[in-house]
């Protein structure tokens, strides 16, 4: 992966959102339990780096810039979709409501997505009328982005942490 990829970093955050789409609709062709459980971590693994350096580093440095409401939502359908993601990570395809679960994981995403990138309203397009360098935001999530790859890579990635929405779980 070269930073020439990506012209900035929303160019960078689209790609994430087309990659995950495109796991999503592989996911939904596989019949094979094992092709499923390994579509659904790379789905799991894509949403927990994305989140991540979404929450790090896209979304503060918009903070006081754009709508207060637009960067509190989605921290809010973040969280949501962690829960999960968690979920889903610790369950097998032969589990009840396995396929439910990524159904419903990959319909939050599709609204999630459209918020950010939905013209003139949207997050993304609010995000490009501010001062703010999108170029060096590419380079530090990039920076982020293969750290985490790597953590992935060696021990996995520890489940993602909810930052808005307090779970009370029995
Ligand atoms: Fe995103
Ligand atoms: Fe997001």
């Amino acid at each position: 992966m070269t930073e020439a990829m990506f012209t900035d970093a929303i160019a960078l955050l689209k790609a994430d959102h087309r990659k995950v789409e495109q796991l999503f609709a592989a996911f939904e062709k596989a019949r094979d339990d094992n092709r499923k459980q390994q579509l659904a971590g790379e789905i799991c693994t894509e949403l927990k780096i994305h989140t991540l350096i979404e929450e790090e580093i896209f979304y503060p440095a918009f903070r006081g810039k754009i709508e207060d409401d637009t960067l509190d939502e989605a921290y809010v359908e973040h969280d949501g979709a962690k829960l999960l993601v968690n979920d889903i990570e610790a369950a097998s395809p032969s589990d009840n409501f396995y396929d439910a679960k990524i159904t419903v994981l990959s319909e939050e995403i599709k609204h999630h997505v459209h918020e950010e990138e939905m013209p003139s309203e949207g997050m993304f397009a609010q995000c490009r009328k501010t001062d703010v360098d999108l170029v060096a935001l590419r380079d530090a999530m990039m920076a982020r982005k293969q750290d985490l790859l790597e953590k992935s890579k060696q021990d996995g990635l520890p489940p993602a942490k909810p930052v808005a929405v307090k779970l009370a779980l029995a």
